[in-house]
């Protein structure tokens, strides 16, 4: 991904922020899949929105972002924190996460061999749990429209006053989108997130809407370690 995605950050309000994790960290308590047991791997952390969130009820949450610009930002602001930032996957610990959130990060991977990797790669971080699991919010499927996108995440951002924030985010995050030759978006239907997931030894489950306000235009999947004796 392009360096100049990092001046997207500068547009993000905190109220779009907000709006970028609730509904999955609302989720992620509601079905009590965090405590303070909980070791959490917040991969693809970016500015750490996710991982913020959760760190004073969780027992451990890590970053891990391609881009070492986002990562030296992550260590800079969090340096209060026991939290560990990777910008090397070779790095990550092997069999530690109960959790592996990818909140919104999918869809920048740079091709199916990329997820595909990925989804390997994630077996050996994650525990031996049998609760253990990778949650993929914001996956795009083939019938997205950007534009519907774009209006149900504005007319969220209005119920909760924050439109302003919301429609300079959408309209100049855009146009950064767009100058910058951010990768395209990657595509995956149902049937593919599915066989990759297989593949690598994953459960998969699609949930009946994202876990974010796209309404509709974006996937979330649960993904459960399949277990050898199964
Ligand atoms: C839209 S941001 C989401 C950031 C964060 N997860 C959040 O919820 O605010 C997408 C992030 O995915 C990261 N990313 C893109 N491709 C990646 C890959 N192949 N592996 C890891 N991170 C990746 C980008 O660097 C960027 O920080």
């Amino acid at each position: 991904m392009d360096d100049s995605n990092l001046e997207l950050s500068h547009f993000r309000s905190d109220k779009v922020r907000r709006l970028g994790v609730e509904k999955l960290i609302a989720w992620l308590h509601r079905e009590q899949l965090v405590g303070t047991y909980s070791k959490v791997l917040d991969y693809g952390c970016g500015e750490f929105d996710v991982g913020q969130s959760i760190q004073n009820v969780v027992g451990r949450v890590d970053g891990f972002d391609i881009r070492k610009e986002a990562i030296l930002r992550c260590r800079r602001r969090n340096s209060h924190s026991s939290s560990v930032f990777f910008d090397n996957e070779e790095d990550i610990p092997i069999k530690l996460y109960d959790l592996i959130l990818l909140n919104g990060v999918v869809q920048y991977m740079e091709s199916e061999q990329v997820f595909s990797d990925f989804l390997k790669k994630a077996r050996s971080w994650i525990s031996d749990d049998s609760n253990a699991m990778t949650i993929l919010t914001c996956v795009i499927e083939e019938n997205y429209s950007p534009v519907r996108d774009a209006l149900s995440w504005l007319k969220e951002a209005f119920k909760k006053k924050a439109f302003v924030a919301m429609f300079f985010h959408v309209v100049i995050g855009g146009w950064y989108t767009i100058i910058s030759k951010q990768n395209p978006t990657l595509v995956l239907s149902k049937e593919k997130v599915e066989k990759f997931a297989n593949k690598a030894n994953w459960h998969c489950t699609r949930l009946p809407e994202d876990l974010t306000y796209s309404n509709g235009e974006r996937s979330t999947y649960v993904l459960t370690p399949v277990i050898c004796n199964e």
